[in-house]
């Protein structure tokens, strides 16, 4: 319960005027209500400790509500829904709705006078690929880059299962690839990424790997970035899963559902995943690749132990063969593969179940011979990028974010 001592009245500001009293102690006693949902980790060194655990303990208590009396997947069905916003132009941007091979995405063309051809990022947004996208980071970036920001609208589990979201990104990035398309909006062929964040950072990193091997596409990309991206589904115990088991936004339970529900509703799947217990040992050649011992360095190994893999059902895998798939699971691809990428981002946050996933991969990148900037943000956690606006505005987010948008704007 470590927490309640950054909940004294000393971490409040110091100096408190004494007509402040009464709300200094409404406040501590919410604090102390807060305390019991804030007990797991949250970073000591955040410059807005407070805003982060108000932010933090909303989740869990939206988590705690909800999960007794509905399914999951209808709440985050439900919250996608009301996230809904309808396309809006502003002073800088005009976005539009349209269909790009019959999927759904969201445009954002800056209004800006630009030299010549524009840049462009394709943009796959996180959400445990269930819940809806978000518009103010792919506006930003478009007005920030005076870039053309394609949002892809890809339907969502649990109505659709893997690979139908890697489907939809990947016909939507091809489609956008060719000449007369990039040239209807005047965009520099040269100069095209994509990027994603969470689940959008894995189908980043998996269309990025197809697309290399995609003889049908001339134009290559320039980039990738990967923001706190998933990369794997072979090991769920990994030190950053164990660091940060109970993390309130992002847990390793609700990252197992979400990892279960991309491919299945079957509870056998969910189950043998939070076991660590559903790769049959007629793949374990495929544990190299996420062998945190060789991969991860000293200082996030810390004190953990490897422990070799245990190996589960078959007929689970044949049923589900999508969670060894390397559309699912970009971190499975050998190195002949990686060494046809392009120049990479990666950010990783210290305090994510999915830190390990990036870390790794940036790491076998670079070992491949890839370009890698590997930003790993010690302060940070899972999805803080998505914190950059009225009423949960974080530093933290807006740092992040504005370094993302500067390497961008240097390397695409
Ligand atoms: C788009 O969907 C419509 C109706 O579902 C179908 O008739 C059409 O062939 C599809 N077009 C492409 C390019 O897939
Ligand atoms: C992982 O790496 C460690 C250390 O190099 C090695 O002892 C172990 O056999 C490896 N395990 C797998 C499954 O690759």
């Amino acid at each position: 319960f470590s927490s309640v001592r950054a909940l004294s009245p000393v971490d409040l500001g110091g100096a408190v005027p004494v007509d402040m009293g009464s709300k200094l102690l409404c406040l501590v006693l919410a604090s102390i209500v807060l305390a019991y949902y804030v007990y797991s980790p949250i970073p000591e060194d955040s410059e807005e400790h407070w805003k982060v655990m108000l932010i933090t303990a909303t989740f869990k208590t939206f988590r705690n509500l909800y999960l007794g009396l509905m399914h999951y997947m209808d709440v985050v069905t439900l919250i996608g829904t009301m996230q809904y916003v309808a396309p809006m132009s502003d002073e800088n941007v005009i976005v539009t709705d349209t269909e790009f091979n019959n999927v759904t995405v969201r445009l954002y063309l800056p209004r800006k006078a630009s030299d010549g051809l524009r840049r462009a990022v394709v943009y796959f947004h996180g959400g445990g690929w269930c819940m809806k996208p978000y518009d103010l980071l792919a506006r930003w970036t478009s007005n920030t880059l005076n870039a053309v920001v394609v949002s892809v609208n890809y339907r969502l589990a649990p109505k659709y299962r893997f690979p139908i979201q890697f489907e939809d990104v990947y016909s939507v990035t091809k489609f956008f690839l060719q000449s007369s398309v990039l040239s209807q909006y005047g965009v520099d062929p040269d100069r095209v990424c994509v990027a994603g964040d969470s689940a959008g950072g894995n189908l980043a990193a998996a269309v990025a790997q197809q697309l290399s091997e995609d003889p049908e596409v001339k134009t290559k990309l320039k980039v990738q970035a990967l923001l706190y991206p998933a990369l794997q589904v072979l090991d769920l115990n990994l030190p950053s899963y164990q660091e940060n088991e109970n993390d309130p936004i992002l847990s390793r339970s609700l990252t197992v559902r979400f990892w279960s529900e991309y491919f299945t509703s079957d509870l056998s799947l969910r189950e043998a995943m939070i076991s660590n217990r559903h790769v049959p040992v007629e793949s374990s050649h495929l544990f190299q690749f996420v062998n945190w011992s060789n991969l991860l360095p000293e200082e996030m190994k810390k004190d953990h132990i490897y422990i070799s893999p245990t190996y589960g059902s078959s007929k689970l895998a044949q049923k589900y063969p999508g969670f060894l798939d390397l559309r699912a699971a970009p971190l499975l691809a050998g190195d002949a593969q990686l060494r046809k990428l392009p120049r990479t981002y990666i950010l990783t946050c210290e305090h994510d179940v999915l830190r390990d996933d990036g870390v790794m991969y940036a790491r076998r990148l670079q070992a491949a011979g890839i370009p890698v900037t590997h930003d790993h943000a010690k302060d940070a956690f899972h999805g803080a990028m998505a914190f950059i606006s009225f009423p949960t505005e974080l530093a933290v987010g807006r740092r992040l974010l504005n370094r993302y948008i500067e390497w961008l704007n240097e390397n695409l």
